[in-house]
């Protein structure tokens, strides 16, 4: 079963910087495309790995273990939708 696993910071200066903003549109994109059955998309709000050092590379977040440092909404959202595509995951 294809499981794609993203780990959004959910410390203090990742969500000033936007995180619950990219955990809101991964949930949209999950709504909206119709993942089959056996594909998941797995998200995991993580605390403050200090990473960010400081909120200078806030927000971050890992995609099956790939760090996405100063993430955005849309870089992730096409990453995540690159690897379902890759996966065969959407219905038809
Ligand atoms: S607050 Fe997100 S890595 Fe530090």
């Amino acid at each position: 079963m294809p499981k794609i696993k993203v780990d959004v910071c959910a410390g203090t200066h990742c969500t000033m910087m936007g995180s619950m903003d990219i955990i809101n549109s991964i949930e949209s994109l999950i709504e909206l495309e119709q993942l089959s059955g056996d594909c998941e998309v797995i998200i995991n709000p993580v605390p403050c790995n200090s990473l960010c050092e400081h909120g200078q590379y806030s927000p971050i977040v890992s995609i099956n273990g790939r760090m996405f440092k100063r993430a955005d909404s849309e870089t992730i959202m096409s990453e995540i939708l690159d690897i379902i595509r890759a996966e065969g995951c959407l219905e038809k």
